[in-house]
């Protein structure tokens, strides 16, 4: 297991901190988190930096937020890294944010691989540069044995285009005879997303005081608890995930039911 010390700045241990640590611990942990990383370039504009200093705070981020969940026993950490519509960022700016991936696994995956954690992707690999596709693969194929924390970025994800390709794929299926109309219900029809392999998330962040979904994973957010912060991407830290995962496990998740002690 992950070495806690290695969470923080020059080693040192936030008592307070450690003891959220394992009293969330103790409690029933959010299985699959998903978090729409924003606020980046407002976190670079405040000290008069380029845009993509946010962006390069922010991938230092993802390095702190992996560690801790996977140090929580989360099953699955869903990271929305690029979206269809960022094609529409200046073209430097993508240019940088396709390079962050290579950068993070160049330096990031050994340590990934130590612990266990597994690396894959949700979105559309087809339009995404060969460099920055080459280290996302490369990742996956040296951690697709381990089980520990699953780390998935969303790269050129776009959720409404998934349920579409889905729509269609379904109709291929039914046309050559492989499905039966009748049996296409929200688990058959949950297999032809781009997201089969994981279970929906319990909990959804995001950061920046933006209160939207951004067309991220509509269908798999359909029962998860949603936690919103103001705080800037590049200033999330292992507080904020901890304090996200405490409001997570005292809401009461009742699925459209009611709880058995008011029944
Ligand atoms: C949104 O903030 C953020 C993004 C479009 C990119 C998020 C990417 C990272 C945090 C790094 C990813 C790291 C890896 C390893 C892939 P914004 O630029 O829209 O912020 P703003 O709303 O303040 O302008």
């Amino acid at each position: 297991m992950l070495n806690i010390k290695k969470l923080w700045k020059n080693g040192k241990t936030n008592e307070n901190l450690d003891a959220r640590i394992e009293s969330v611990k103790r409690q029933k942990m959010p299985k699959h988190i998903a978090i729409i990383m924003d606020g980046n370039g407002r976190w670079a504009k405040k000290r008069s930096l380029p845009r993509v200093a946010g962006h390069h705070e922010g991938m230092k981020v993802v390095r702190k937020i992996t560690r801790l969940a996977n140090h929580l026993g989360v099953g699955a950490l869903t990271l929305y890294a690029f979206s269809t519509e960022n094609w529409k960022r200046p073209k430097l700016e993508v240019e940088f944010l396709m390079k962050l991936p290579e950068e993070f696994l160049g330096t990031f995956l050994p340590e990934l691989i130590e612990e266990n954690v597994r690396v894959t992707m949700v979105g559309h690999k087809e339009h995404l540069p060969k460099h920055t596709l080459a280290a996302i693969e490369k990742a996956m194929e040296a951690t697709k044995h381990n089980t520990g924390l699953v780390l998935n970025f969303a790269l050129n994800y776009g959720s409404r285009a998934e349920i579409i390709e889905a729509v269609r794929d379904v109709l291929i299926d039914v046309k050559s005879g492989i499905m039966d109309p009748n049996d296409i219900n929200e688990s058959s029809f949950a297999q032809y997303l781009m997201t089969s392999d994981l279970e929906d998330p319990d909990l959804l962040i995001r950061t920046s005081g933006e209160i939207r979904l951004s067309n991220f994973m509509l269908w798999q957010l359909a029962y998860s608890e949603f936690w919103f912060t103001d705080v800037l991407w590049p200033d999330f830290d292992e507080e904020h995930l901890i304090q996200a995962v405490e409001v997570f496990q005292n809401r009461s998740r009742r699925y459209g039911g009611i709880n058995s002690e008011e029944s």
